[in-house]
């Protein structure tokens, strides 16, 4: 990245993701994207700007001469979790900002985007400022896809079931018949873990290290609809004996009954339907499973007598052609919590809170979704969430 022939990819690459999260709401409303509809799902707007002050702050505020920011009190307003960066807002009310208005909001992204422009056109052979830019941008990919689940989300609360947009959202071909899941063998042994080469990686797939893995399977494909009906219509929402015990907990309550956005439809003939970012639809039984928990994820698996992979056996056999699904459509519940590799390093200063104050009480998820942004999916990449969340599109990949 250091030298003045890659300042045009960097370059590029800035204009390229900065303009498609505005795409990404474009079919929204000034009132879509203001909302918020829980405290763990953001607005929009709030999205649009909090990327953007990422690069205002780390950025421009120590690199600009005579740094002047776009607003004082977005420095505030826009802070998600960087406790070194000083004060936030609180999450629950972010959406009770409706000031800034979204062409405020607009104005901050393109203010900023001139002046990271001048900024590399200054400074173009600078290795450190590439790399921030870089860590910038696969920032701003991350919540590309949460401010796509986030929409999904407040747009199931509306009766009307508004479609974020007609086209479906995956360009993967309509469903053929559910393909059979067959086991796929793998003798283990001695692995390397982690994220290996030059390519960007963030901190928590570092540094790459050695597991054993005892020999172990992994189902070629994802669990469908058709399948996790099954264990619905087995009474597996009813079955104590397959759930954890928080889990369980959250079926008795009434969290839980099925997947997070199935309906089911009392007019004639209408079955099982399925709330999607084109609206809601019939429940297609080839598709995967999505929107689970991993409390109905680790059931499942628990009554199909299997369970659920580690992230390491998961990485490990991530490069075999014999296994479908493994990119693109969800992300793969793992049994693993989250935690630091063995030497785990966060990076210096505030942005050694990215990602390793949130290694307790969560789970990793492998693989990528249907809205994961191009170019940001990789074999060694770690998401996580606590294992009650729904909104993501988590799928489940059976192991035993
Ligand atoms: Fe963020």
């Amino acid at each position: 990245m250091g030298n003045s022939a890659d300042r045009p990819a960097i370059a590029f690459a800035f204009e390229q993701v900065r303009q498609r999260s505005v795409q990404l709401a474009e079919p929204l409303s000034p009132e879509d994207c203001c909302a918020q509809s829980m405290p763990d799902a953001s607005p929009v707007k709030w999205h649009l700007a909090h990327t953007t002050w990422f690069f205002e702050t780390f950025i421009l505020e120590p690199r600009e001469a005579h740094f002047q920011p776009f607003h004082p009190a977005f420095r505030v307003l826009f802070n998600s979790y960087y406790n070194g960066v000083g004060d936030k807002h609180p999450r629950p009310h972010r959406g009770l900002l409706t000031r800034p208005a979204l062409h405020e909001v607009l104005a901050y992204r393109a203010d900023v985007d001139r002046r990271i422009a001048r900024l590399l056109a200054a400074q173009p052979a600078d290795p450190e400022l590439a790399a921030l830019l870089e860590l910038g941008l696969q920032h701003e990919q991350q919540h590309q896809e949460l401010l796509l689940t986030d929409v999904k989300h407040l747009l199931a609360q509306s009766p009307l079931y508004p479609a974020y947009r007609d086209a479906p959202l995956s360009s993967s071909a309509p469903s053929a018949p559910a393909a059979l899941a067959a086991w796929i063998d793998f003798d283990g042994g001695l692995a390397e873990i982690g994220h290996a080469g030059q390519g960007f990686a963030f901190d928590n797939e570092l540094p790459r290290h050695r597991q054993y893995l005892a020999p172990f399977a992994l189902a070629s494909h994802l669990a469908t609809n058709a399948d996790y009906l099954e264990f619905i219509e087995a009474g597996g929402y009813r079955d104590p004996s397959l759930w954890l015990s928080e889990g369980w907990d959250k079926v008795k309550s009434g969290e839980m009954a099925h997947p997070l956005y199935w309906r089911r439809s009392d007019e004639r003939g209408a079955g099982w339907q399925e709330f999607t970012l084109h609206g809601l639809q019939p429940l297609d039984p080839a598709r995967p499973v999505t929107h689970v928990s991993l409390y109905e994820a680790d059931a499942y698996a628990r009554w199909r007598g299997a369970r659920l992979p580690t992230e390491a056996e998961w990485e490990f056999a991530a490069d075999d052609s014999r296994l479908a699904q493994m990119f693109g459509e969800c992300w793969q519940w793992t049994a693993s919590s989250y935690a630091p590799y063995p030497g785990f390093a966060p990076a210096a200063g505030a942005l050694g809170e990215y990602n390793g104050k949130f290694m307790i009480n969560q789970y990793v998820l492998r693989g990528s979704s249907c809205a994961t942004p191009h170019g940001h999916t990789r074999a060694s990449y770690r998401n996580f969430f606590p294992a009650g969340a729904r909104w993501q599109f988590t799928g489940i990949r059976l192991a035993r």
